[in-house]
């Protein structure tokens, strides 16, 4: 099969209506139906059928459009009110189909989508997103605080980043609390729907914060389905990464065989420490093992929080106990911290003039600049 194939993505619940539009694209020379094993892929055409939860499936086309996950949208439904249609052209998409299907309407708009398509040139390179992990040496040093507050700054990038947030402390996370929002879903519904995992899916489970971070939390409370294995986080790591631009996670102080996956698929890992011993020595025992495991010591970066000026342990010191060089120390501030947990509020909202704010936007600038871009502070 050609390489410059256009990948269609059927995303249809009427198996009638699915082998038709299948049989028609495939009729049409030039053009793919994905399938649903191995679509993580970038779709360059999404065919969607809408008509269950309109609310539902327009905020996903929605998503889908604005993160750019998909090159052009046609739409299918049962019922084509005039309500409906209207909705459907606001949301950007090309065609719509009503059903039955007329398979010559099909095939015509799909060979005026290879038309654009030529004329455009456009290549839309696969996008392939940052995996930021987040892990403190103790329990309580700030990993949550800087997971939140770090992609929150992320999308503040000045060029339009897309960031997804996602809480691996399975139980009783505590990150929508931190953003005051009420998600309808969290992790078990990704870990009971792996196999039909894709971006499409993925969009329907995530909650969106006002600022634009995107969020996949734990469960809040005990339901049996938590169950991550590794191969459900490389699955859902692989979706997300074709996604957004970053992709941070809090992950809480596991070092569990799913916490070893996370690393691997990391481009940086942020180890969150104060400059306590009993915490630089647990920097250094982590450092050590993933060394022994045969990952490579540049992908650990050791951000010491709580910095307090003139402190015991200088930074000086603690990078010799550990051998490395501190990537970014933030400032201490429990007032200003507590004051956005408790307002369920970012810190740059909340006191955007902190130097504990602007250590946390410095870390995203530093972690952005990698890639030619700047976050505005
Ligand atoms: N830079 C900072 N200066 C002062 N206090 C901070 C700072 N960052 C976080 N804190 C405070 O530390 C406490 C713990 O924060 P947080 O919940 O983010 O830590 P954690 O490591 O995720 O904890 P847990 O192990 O319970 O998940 C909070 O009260 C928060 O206000
Ligand atoms: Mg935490």
């Amino acid at each position: 099969m050609p390489l410059d194939t256009i990948a269609v993505k059927l995303e249809i619940k009427n198996r009638g209506v699915r082998k038709e539009l299948e049989d028609v694209i495939a009729s049409v020379e030039g053009f793919r139906v994905m399938q649903r094993s191995n679509d993580t892929a970038h779709a360059d055409l999404l065919i969607f059928e809408i008509g269950s939860d309109l609310e539902k499936e327009f905020q996903v086309i929605h998503s889908l459009q604005n993160l750019e996950t998909v090159g052009e949208i046609f739409l299918t439904s049962p019922h084509s009110d005039p309500a409906l249609l209207v909705q459907a052209i606001r949301t950007g998409a090309k065609e719509f189909f009503s059903q039955p299907i007329n398979r010559e309407e099909v095939k015509h708009a799909v060979e005026r989508f290879q038309e654009r398509r030529g004329k455009s040139k456009r290549h839309v390179p696969a996008r392939m997103g940052r995996v930021i992990d987040i892990i403190g040496a103790k329990g309580g040093v700030g990993t949550t605080t800087i997971a939140v507050n770090l992609a929150l700054s992320l999308t503040k990038a000045e060029s339009f980043q897309s960031v997804v947030l996602m809480d691996m402390n399975l139980l009783f996370g505590e990150i929508p609390l931190f953003l005051d929002i009420e998600p309808t879903y969290h992790w078990s519904e990704i870990a009971k729907n792996i196999s039909r995992l894709d971006a499409t899916f993925l969009m329907s489970i995530l909650s969106k914060h006002p600022s634009g971070l995107y969020l996949l939390p734990s469960a809040s409370q005990l339901d049996g389905h938590t169950v991550a294995t590794p191969e459900i986080i490389e699955r859902l790591l692989h979706v997300m990464q074709t996604v957004f631009d970053f992709i941070v996670i809090d992950g809480g102080q596991n070092l569990d065989d799913i916490a070893l996956k996370i690393f691997e698929m990391s481009n940086t890992v942020l180890l969150i420490s104060v400059l306590s011993l009993p915490c630089l020595a647990n920097v250094n025992r982590f450092l050590k093992s993933l060394y022994a495991l045969g990952y490579p010591l540049e992908k650990s970066e050791v951000v010491i929080n709580r910095y307090l000026k003139n402190p015991e342990i200088s930074l000086k010191d603690a990078e010799g106990s550990i051998n490395k060089k501190i990537f970014k120390a933030i400032p201490n501030d429990y007032r200003t911290t507590m004051s956005a947990i408790n307002k369920g509020k970012p810190l740059f909202e909340v006191a955007p003039k902190k130097p504990v704010t602007k250590g946390i936007l410095e870390l995203a600038d530093t972690l952005t600049r990698k890639e030619g871009k700047t976050v505005v502070s």
